[in-house]
Formats: C-alpha cells, sequence, structure tokens
C-alpha cells in the first residue's frame, strides 16, 4: 500500500482528482468504480473543473458506483444515484448508458445484486476504483461482521453508519436500514484502488487498515492484500499512523 499524506481536505481532492485523470488520459477506456459520501466531493469538484477546462473526457469511461440504499428511488435527494448527478454526471460528457448503480428498488434484489455483479465482469473488471471508509473501517457498505461477502449483494447497515449518515436525512428513522454493496471481492478484483479520509473521525479506522493484521472486524484491513491500493489522507485522519 502506498500511503500519501497530504495538508487538508483541499489537496487530498486534488490529489485523487488528478489520479482519476490520469488514468483516464492514460487508458484507451477506464471501468471506473465511484464512490459517494462526503468525502470523494471535492474529488468530484475537480473533475468536473478539469472537464470544463478541457482536461477530461469521458466519453469512454464506464462507472460502477459501490452502493444504493434499499426503497430509496434514484430521484430521492439522499439516493446514491442523485449524489452522483448532482456532483457529477449532470456536469460531464459521460453517456447515460455507461452509468450503473446499483438499484435498491426491485422486487427482486438478490437478482438484480447478481446481475449488477456480471455487467462488472462483463466490462472486464473494475479498473480503477475510489473508495471512502466508515469510521466503523467499512468500505461501500461492508459493514464489520464475523464473515464478509465476496459479491454484489444485500446488507443491513451497521448501528453506527446509520447514525454517520442520518445528518443526510431530516431524521435518524429516514435512514435506510438495508443497501445493495458491492462485495469485498467485487472490490478486490479491481485493478487499482484509491482510498479516501479526511478528517479525525477516521484517524483510527486508517490506523486499523494499515496495522499489518487483517480482520473482518475492519473490512478495510483487507486491501493490505492487495497489490495497487493507494491510501490519500489528510494529516487529520493521519492522525495515528504518524
Ligand atoms: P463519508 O462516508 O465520506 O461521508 O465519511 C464514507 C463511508 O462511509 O464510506
Amino acid at each position: 500500500m502506498i500511503v500519501k499524506i497530504v495538508e487538508n481536505y483541499l489537496e487530498l481532492s486534488r490529489l485523487a482528482a488528478s489520479m482519476v485523470t490520469k488514468e483516464i488520459n492514460n487508458c484507451k477506456s477506464l471501468v471506473l468504480g465511484l464512490a459517494t459520501g462526503s468525502t470523494p466531493e471535492g474529488m468530484y469538484a475537480e473533475l468536473v473543473k478539469q472537464f470544463k477546462a478541457g482536461n477530461l473526457d469521458f466519453k469512454n469511461v464506464i462507472t460502477f458506483n459501490l452502493d444504493e440504499y434499499v426503497s430509496l428511488k434514484p430521484e430521492h435527494p439522499q439516493s446514491y444515484y442523485y449524489y452522483m448527478k448532482r456532483h457529477l454526471f449532470d456536469h460531464v460528457n459521460i453517456s447515460q448508458e455507461n452509468i450503473n448503480i446499483p438499484t435498491g428498488c426491485s422486487n427482486d434484489l438478490y437478482k438484480e445484486c447478481y446481475e449488477y455483479e456480471m455487467k462488472i465482469s462483463k466490462a472486464g473488471g473494475i479498473g480503477l476504483q475510489i473508495l471512502g471508509i466508515g469510521a466503523n473501517g467499512h468500505i461501500g457498505f461492508n459493514e464489520p461482521a464475523e464473515a464478509l461477502s465476496v459479491n454484489t449483494h444485500l446488507v443491513k447497515l451497521a448501528d453506527k453508519t446509520i447514525e454517520a449518515n442520518s445528518r443526510f436525512f431530516k431524521s435518524p428513522d429516514q435512514v435506510p436500514r438495508e443497501a445493495v454493496t458491492m462485495g469485498m471481492g467485487t472490490i478486490m478484483h479491481a485493478e487499482k484502488i484509491v482510498l479516501l479520509a479526511s478528517g479525525t473521525g477516521k484517524s483510527e479506522a486508517i490506523k486499523q487498515t494499515l496495522s499489518g493484521r487483517l480482520t473482518t472486524a475492519v473490512p478495510a484491513s483487507l486491501l493490505q492484500l492487495h497489490r495497487n491500493v493507494t491510501v490519500i489522507v489528510d494529516r487529520e485522519a493521519a492522525a495515528l499512523i504518524i
């Protein structure tokens, strides 16, 4: 794992965006795995800036998002579909048919999960996967558990995640209790991974992620087995590793 410690959130966002830009510009076509949450917002703003400056072309980019809440329709302001449109897709030249986000609204979510996984495989797997990290060490919505799932699956959100994400909703009881998420295998099969963490709230999770020990209690710690992971952390998130 390569760990890059930067001064602040702006630097983190710029560095992450420059890595994505480089990857898009160096590849004929790129399968890009995307994350939501507060952390990558600055990176998306920077990517939009680069696109508007003519430095970036999404024509040959296919995206797959990590996860989506169960029961939120795409037009719900807190759905990850809506988030992606607001922060990136509405501002760049990506074709609609190249956008993939798990659906959380279906009578057969198991089938949807299987099909999502197949779609990623057919696209040739993820080339570059962007990840945030939960304060509890989750990646995507792979929550700490005795056993983790390999493929895209339905998951019950941890109480800590519901509490953390309630800041985006009017009240905690409006936060969906379940989500669909890529599995640990889906993520680990990505060719390259960039994990972003900002703020003191992530410092313990980052310490555990880089600890040299693997545990399903900290799903991100499994990234230590991957050959090409860059962890970008600001000083606050790096507080317990420096
Ligand atoms: P955050 O979420 O970027 O909003 O902190 C990250 C995550 O839960 O994976």
